[in-house]
């Protein structure tokens, strides 16, 4: 599956780059929120990912880059979000956090950086619905894809096969045309594409060239 991230289109044209994902083949339309302080960029909030909402057509994956994501997880919810992700390292009590966006009626999903290893999930990936590992460091698009992500998805797919969970593996940060099938025969479900999807002559098209490497 497919997830162009909005965070690379253009924000005085965003009901145009919208339109664009609803015709092509894309699966969700990924909303990435940054604050500044969990990550070193603020993005967009709540009213854009409301407006997102009015204009799409596939459910929004919303990645929630903020510390302590309590505070705003009934806010997405509203706004529309379908899966919510929030960090790992971002939360004290992430089994109640996970809970609370399941409440809400979302798909709970938790995000790994880099250096997180896959293994401190382990007692909590019954309960989730998504694995978001991250293939950058969190905070900005166009970054240069970390290869050791290929390993960490392996390691992820055999802990998934050898429990009950049954989470979608979703990649983030630098996916393009060259990692897309490995990062698939790795074990992956979902790929996020920003900058790849964007700065294509044809995003339409880049869209259902991924896909088809993904099959
Ligand atoms: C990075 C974001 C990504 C970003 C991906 O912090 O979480 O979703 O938009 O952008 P590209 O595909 O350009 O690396
Ligand atoms: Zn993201």
């Amino acid at each position: 599956m497919i997830a162009p991230s909005i965070l690379a289109a253009d924000f005085a044209n965003l009901q145009r780059d919208l339109e664009m994902i609803n015709r092509s083949e894309a699966d969700y339309v990924h909303v990435d929120i940054m604050d500044g302080l969990f990550v070193p960029n603020i993005s967009f909030g709540i009213p854009v990912c409301e407006a997102a909402h009015r204009h799409a057509t596939k459910p929004l994956d919303v990645h929630l880059m903020i510390v302590d994501p309590d505070r705003y997880l009934e806010a997405f919810r509203t706004a529309g979000a379908h899966i919510l992700t929030v960090h790992y390292e971002a939360c004290t009590h992430l089994h109640r956090t996970v809970q609370r966006i399941r409440e809400l009626g979302a798909r709970p999903g938790v995000a790994l950086n880099p250096h997180t290893p896959v293994e401190v999930l382990s007692e909590i990936l019954p309960d989730l619905a998504l694995v978001l590992v991250m293939s950058v460091n969190p905070g900005f698009g166009g970054q240069k894809f970390i290869e050791n992500t290929y390993r960490k998805v392996e390691r992820l797919a055999a802990l998934r096969q050898a429990s009950e969970a049954d989470f979608l593996i979703e990649i983030d940060g630098g996916v393009n045309a060259q990692n897309a099938a490995l990062l698939s025969q790795a074990g992956a479900d979902v790929l996020v594409a920003g900058n790849f999807v964007f700065s294509a002559p044809d995003p339409e098209a880049t869209i259902a060239d991924l896909k088809k490497k993904t099959r």
